[in-house]
């Protein structure tokens, strides 16, 4: 794991979007994993920007999502098809054909699990994987106690995450849906690369046990310590609890991978 200290949110979410826009010019058809949340508004608000203004093709890319909500149609003004709809998927040349999300929906939810992991799996599996952290340490929905070798499946979210996302069903956690499908720690982990985006001083208590906490089902986020290519991209308020401080800007500054980045630190 590394982790990249930058000095602002706004600087944390070009340099997301300045990797994936590598990535994807590096292999045009790279299978993309996607995270819904705040904090992932202003990477891919950044990566429409390099579409526009530097013609980065989406065209032969595929996504697939983290996780969706059980019990609300994709064309809710709250489920994450529309989020990705609005925020990415809309403002760029991806074909909708080629992007996945898991369907809430599905009469036989177990069987859309498995189907969801069946074309992971098809499509090659994912190249890139954003993630963003949870205020209880959940990455997608996989909340404490998941399985840390869990695969897709239905997940019932804790009262703080039907808290933490309240705001965007006008602001009363009772409105938030209390299931999700949620690719597993498992799946994630399986990802050929993983990226991390981590802002605001918000999250700084759940992001130092994420990164130089013990490994635990209580913080599936600790789980990345797994991955043998995983990034952490934080600003420096989320950083302000991490012990290492030092340690990674003096990697980051020395490392060549970063070299030409560092006009963002
Ligand atoms: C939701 C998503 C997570 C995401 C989290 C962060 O719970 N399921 O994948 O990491 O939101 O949200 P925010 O960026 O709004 O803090």
């Amino acid at each position: 794991m590394e982790v990249i200290i930058l000095p602002d949110r706004h600087k944390a979410a070009q340099m997301v979007a300045r990797i994936v826009a590598k990535e994807l010019r590096a292999n045009l058809r790279l299978v993309l994993g996607l995270a819904t949340g705040r904090t992932m508004e202003r990477a891919y608000d950044c990566l429409v920007d390099i579409h526009r203004t530097e013609g980065l093709d989406f065209s032969l890319c595929s996504t697939f999502n983290l996780d969706e909500y059980i019990g609300i149609p994709a064309d809710h003004p709250c489920s994450y098809r529309r989020y990705m709809d609005e925020r990415l998927f809309d403002q760029v040349n991806i074909p909708k054909a080629n992007t996945h999300l898991p369907d809430g929906m599905a009469k036989d939810l177990g069987e859309e699990c498995r189907r969801y992991e069946a074309s992971i799996v098809a499509a090659g599996g994912i190249g890139l994987q954003l993630l963003g952290i949870g205020s209880d340490g959940h990455i997608g929905f996989n909340e404490p106690l998941s399985a840390l070798r869990s695969r897709t499946r239905e997940k019932a979210l804790t009262p703080a995450t039907l808290e933490q996302n309240a705001p965007m069903f006008g602001g009363d956690p009772a409105n938030v849906p209390r299931r999700a499908i949620t690719m597993g720690v498992g799946t994630i982990l399986d990802s050929a690369r993983a990226l991390m985006l981590v802002t605001g001083e918000s999250k700084a208590s759940i992001l130092a046990k994420a990164v130089e906490g013990p490994i635990t089902s209580m913080v599936t986020a600790s789980a990345l310590q797994l991955h043998p290519r995983c990034q952490v991209v934080v600003d420096e308020e989320a950083a302000s609890e991490l012990k290492g401080i030092d340690y990674y800007r003096w990697v980051f500054a020395n490392e060549p991978e970063w070299a030409e980045f560092q006009d963002l630190a």
